[in-house]
């Protein structure tokens, strides 16, 4: 059966730790930002937006507290992944696990000793691990002692995070990612850099400012990792979709143009080493002036990454006409509505094609080797009587979007590998619900924290494992 993926192409599945792990306080771990977001009922995304209503103590129910308790079924975890022949797991570090406060003397030995067990576990069952550094979990104490990224001391903080963790699993994790979907700052400044904005004079000048410093620092921990590990692979995270022009009016398209500057302007700087052209217009237009310390450009010209890594979920759609142009609900990007696709049940427009056009275009733009390190469908799932989840759903999109990655390898993009969102249920990142489920593996809990936490198999996991076995031919 032939197939356009490589022999060693890398399928799996991803997660986060601030998602999965729960035992938010467990072995001297510290609060990260995400542990004082409530649910979507008592106003996450609100909180998220406005920090000041991000509250310790003050809800009854934090999601992140205990989630789906990842921290103590790994194990078993891992062992329905490696069931499935998953060939790489991404996941991520927990920074307030390993430095509670962000800014502590010594790393946290038991927080150490966990993902020593958990990479060993992976490299065991011939799992390749691919670590995120930072998944929106920034400690919270360094927001509340410095306003998170937007103080450029953070860079420091975190290259030593960076160094701690390279030093201790060099022999156990090769691919590693600087910064989960680095433009997210950009939408929600609080998930992406840990600041707040609210009281900021210019939001945008403070934004691009701690954009700037987490650039400089994913830069300066690329190098550090080489140094530490010459083999080593360090990529960056783009939160991916392309812009579509709303009209085939010249004015649309040029603020589709504008729509995916916006998002490139990342990988840009991580990729290519410096700033786009097109950044000194957009600063000057916006009143930022960034401060760039001495030193500053020729790092980020010295150390760009090696491959680009992706989230993509589904296209955008964009108007230059002010009136038109609505963010539909439920997505963090603006969009129109495309009355050409279909959506969730959260409003995020599915859109497989978009996903070989992204690949495409980030090809073309970089030439550099891709990784999708997330895609997949939140939906509700109903268990039938005897407990079979028949997801028939999540396995139509998951299949219409690997066909779009394998005709995008066959339009010559290089791409190693694909770890679709939440291959367990897990908390959702945007609403905090658990009924926004993206698994092959379902987890008995819902979103007030009730249930066994007991896992099963979905339709899809067989599904799944297929397509690995089959190296993709099965579809
Ligand atoms: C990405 C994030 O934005 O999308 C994940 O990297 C997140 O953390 C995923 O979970 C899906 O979003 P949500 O809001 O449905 O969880």
């Amino acid at each position: 059966m032939t197939t356009p993926f490589q022999k060693d192409f890398l399928w799996g599945g991803a997660v986060a730790a601030n998602q999965c792990e729960g035992a938010y306080l467990t072995d001297g771990k510290g609060l990260s930002l995400v542990d004082v977001l409530p649910d979507a009922a008592h106003g996450r995304w609100e909180a998220i937006m406005n920090p000041q209503l991000a509250l310790e103590g003050q809800y009854d129910f934090y999601p992140s507290h205990e989630s789906i308790d990842f921290y103590h079924h790994y194990k078993a975890d891992l062992a329905l992944m490696a069931e499935m022949g998953f060939k790489t797991f991404r996941t991520s570090i927990s920074w307030p696990r390993i430095f509670p406060n962000g800014d502590d003397a010594e790393p946290n030995e038991a927080g150490l000793a966990f993902y020593d067990d958990l990479f060993d576990e992976c490299v065991r069952l011939g799992i390749e691990p691919l670590v995120t550094i930072n998944h929106f979990d920034t400690p919270l104490a360094l927001m509340k002692k410095c306003n998170g990224w937007a103080d450029r001391r953070v860079i420091e903080l975190y290259e030593n995070y960076a160094e701690v963790i390279f030093k201790r699993y060099k022999d156990k994790v090769k691919y590693w990612l600087t910064f989960n979907e680095i433009n997210m700052i950009l939408h929600a400044p609080f998930f992406g850099g840990g600041i707040d904005v609210t009281k900021t004079a210019n939001p945008k000048q403070t934004t691009y400012q701690a954009a700037h410093h987490q650039l400089v620092a994913s830069a300066r921990v690329t190098k550090l990792a080489h140094d530490i590990n010459p083999n080593f692979k360090i990529g960056c995270m783009l939160a991916g979709g392309v812009s579509y022009a709303n009209t085939c009016a010249p004015e649309d398209a040029w603020k589709a143009v504008e729509a995916n500057r916006e998002n490139y302007f990342f990988i840009d700087v991580q990729s290519r080493g410096e700033y786009p052209s097109y950044s000194k217009r957009f600063f000057k237009e916006n009143n930022i002036t960034l401060d760039i310390a001495e030193g500053d450009l020729e790092i980020l010209k010295a150390y760009p990454v090696e491959f680009i890594s992706f989230s993509y979920y589904s296209s955008r759609l964009v108007s230059a006409d002010p009136e038109v142009n609505k963010t539909t609900e439920g997505n963090v990007f603006a969009t129109l509505k495309n009355p050409y696709l279909k959506a969730s049940e959260w409003g995020w427009q599915i859109d497989p094609l978009g996903l070989r056009t992204t690949m495409n275009e980030m090809y073309d733009r970089y030439q550099k080797p891709l990784f999708v390190v997330e895609n997949g469908l939140g939906a509700v799932d109903t268990p039938t009587a005897d407990g079979k989840i028949k997801d028939d759903y999540r396995i139509a999109y998951l299949a219409e979007h690997v066909k779009a990655m394998g005709d995008a390898i066959e339009d010559g993009v290089e791409c190693w590998g694909y770890t679709p969102w939440g291959c367990i249920d897990l908390v959702s990142a945007g609403s905090g619900e658990m009924k926004k489920r993206y698994g092959f593996i379902y987890v008995d809990r819902d979103n007030d924290g009730n249930g066994s936490l007991a896992r099963s198999k979905k339709d899809s996991f067989y599904w799944y494992k297929d397509v690995i076995k089959s190296n993709g031919a099965s579809l």
